[in-house]
């Protein structure tokens, strides 16, 4: 199981210091989120925040792009150092060429879905992207309660996966903390993202990213 942990539950004002604590404490990438406030009901953060993190870490950045025409931006993402893009399909007329848009780029592609969209839309676009990332709240904002009704779905696009493509990563994103964790990966999950667990977690990073692992610990043995 891998962590990526979403800097939109991070403090701004320290966001070098808790990228470090959490590269410190094992993370495998640095989620970001990004909102356009048409997408999404909510504003976060651009490009400028990938190009000042991209020289503080080694972690690779992933870049889940919540915002309405995802092709118009996904250069200035890719000169700002984003290693993997996120797209939705949600909204997307032409979702093959904007995930080939992001493979000539270079960089890897994912394709996100919100809680009410079936994991069978992901049958035809699955083989040509390296991870998909099942919403389990509606995106937008952090701190949301985690929806159950995702979990059968989680499942189903494991089974997609393994039948077209199982080097593909399973990324869930929204409510994940150590019970949400464990139903997340018992149902094929691989790879979390969690905000407000982490780094808003009054134990610190490190015993909030410890307690995600010890809590998927017995399902993956
Ligand atoms: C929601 C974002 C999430 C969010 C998760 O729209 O895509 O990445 O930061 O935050 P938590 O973990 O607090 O639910
Ligand atoms: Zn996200």
């Amino acid at each position: 199981m891998k962590l990526a942990p979403s800097i939109l539950a991070a403090d701004f004002a320290r966001l070098g210091e808790q990228v470090a604590a959490v590269e410190k404490a094992g993370a495998e990438r640095i989620h970001i989120d990004v909102m356009d406030g048409h997408f999404v009901a909510n504003l976060s953060m651009g490009a400028p925040i990938v190009a000042s993190l991209r020289p503080v870490t080694q972690l690779p950045l992933e870049t889940h792009l919540m915002i309405s025409n995802p092709d118009l931006f996904l250069q200035e993402f890719v000169d700002a150092g984003s290693d993997s893009l996120l797209v939705h399909w949600e909204g997307n007329f032409n979702l093959h060429r904007t995930v080939q848009c992001i493979k000539r780029l270079g960089k890897r592609a994912g394709v996100a879905i919100n809680p009410a969209t079936p994991a069978c839309v992901l049958e035809e676009i699955l083989q040509d992207v390296d991870q998909v990332l099942v919403m389990t709240v509606n995106p937008g904002f952090g701190h949301q309660q985690f929806l159950r009704s995702t979990l059968a779905k989680i499942h189903r696009v494991r089974l997609l996966i393994d039948r077209i493509k199982p080097e593909c990563d399973l990324e869930v994103d929204g409510g994940i903390d150590p019970e949400t964790a464990r139903l997340c990966v018992e149902m094929g999950a691989n790879l979390l993202v969690a905000g407000s667990s982490i780094f808003g977690n009054s134990t610190g990073v490190m015993a909030a990213m410890e307690d995600l692992r010890a809590a998927v610990q017995p399902v993956q043995v």
